[in-house]
């Protein structure tokens, strides 16, 4: 009889890497990948002490290894991807997530140039390189993968304040756009996921208070009622949507999630 919880792992015998895995999202992210039985899962990160810990945390559930990667230096993206197809022979899953704000509010008339270009090496360089390496291998390989990136619902919207976050995350929102027209021919599928606003440490930092102040914070701002405040867990739900065969036609496309989320929401 097939085991019923069989059915449930939907990325069985996947290879999968996570930018910025260490923490929020990514890490929620690498949780649920390992819920769903891939083979192995790559944490790529800058925060060497808290992915390692990660990685080590899962090891007994599934094949789970940290690398340094900063994803502005396209040498360490590279070398991500090599050693993750000499460790596990394959690349199936590539998730670029990896991303800042600035530590400024960045309003059009204190527009700091020098915060705006490290940003952009990180939230767009970064991606960039990350669909860049994994696309190739995967065109190698000939293995019709799934590269999923992190926007915004910040991409969607202007915004009084971190100019160059909402530019950044437009940008990548034009790259999966681009990447997804190229390499459709190959059969390797492109995302994006948009959260909305996810107590995670970027946006603790962001709004200088705790992760439950934050949630408090927006807790009104959804036209979806009483199913209480986005979590990470509820990107990372549509993270492994778009990793898994269940969104094989699907490309090219940005999955918001954010519950309506609104200030005008009654
Ligand atoms: N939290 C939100 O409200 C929200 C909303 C929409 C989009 N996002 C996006 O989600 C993604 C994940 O952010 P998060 O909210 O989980 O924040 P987070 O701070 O918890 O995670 C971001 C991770 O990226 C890593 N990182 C930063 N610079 C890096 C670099 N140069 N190289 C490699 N890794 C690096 C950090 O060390 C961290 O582990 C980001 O792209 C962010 O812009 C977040």
């Amino acid at each position: 009889m097939a085991d019923p919880k069989a059915c449930n792992k939907k990325l069985e015998g996947k290879v999968a890497i996570i930018t910025g895995g260490a923490s929020g999202i990514g890490e929620a992210t690498v949780h649920l990948f390992v819920d769903h039985g891939a083979r192995a899962i790559v944490v790529a990160d800058i925060q060497d002490e808290k992915g390692e810990e990660l990685a080590a945390s899962i090891r007994f559930r599934c094949t789970c290894t940290y690398v340094h990667c900063d994803v502005t230096k396209e040498q360490d993206v590279e070398l991500l991807v090599q050693s993750t197809i000499q460790l596990f022979g394959r690349l199936d899953i590539m998730f670029c997530n990896a991303g800042i704000m600035s530590k400024s509010l960045q309003t059009i008339l204190d527009f700091d140039l020098l915060l705006f270009e490290r940003l952009f090496a990180i939230n767009v360089g970064g991606v960039a390189a990350g669909i860049k390496h994994a696309g190739r291998a995967m065109v190698k390989a000939n293995t019709k993968g799934s590269i999923i990136c992190t926007a915004s619902i910040a991409a969607s919207v202007g915004s009084d304040r971190h100019t160059d976050y909402v530019m950044s995350k437009n940008a990548v929102l034009a790259l999966m756009r681009c990447a997804s027209t190229q390499l459709g021919p190959h059969g390797i599928r492109v995302n994006c996921v948009s959260p909305g606003p996810v107590a995670t440490p970027l946006l603790c930092e962001a709004f200088g208070m705790g992760a439950e102040d934050v949630e408090r914070s927006f807790a009104r701002m959804y036209w979806l009622k009483n199913n209480g405040v986005l979590k990470v867990k509820h990107v990372a739900d549509a993270v492994q949507f778009l990793a898994s065969e269940e969104s094989q036609f699907i490309t090219g496309h940005n999955l918001v999630v954010d519950g309506g989320f609104h200030p005008s929401a009654p």
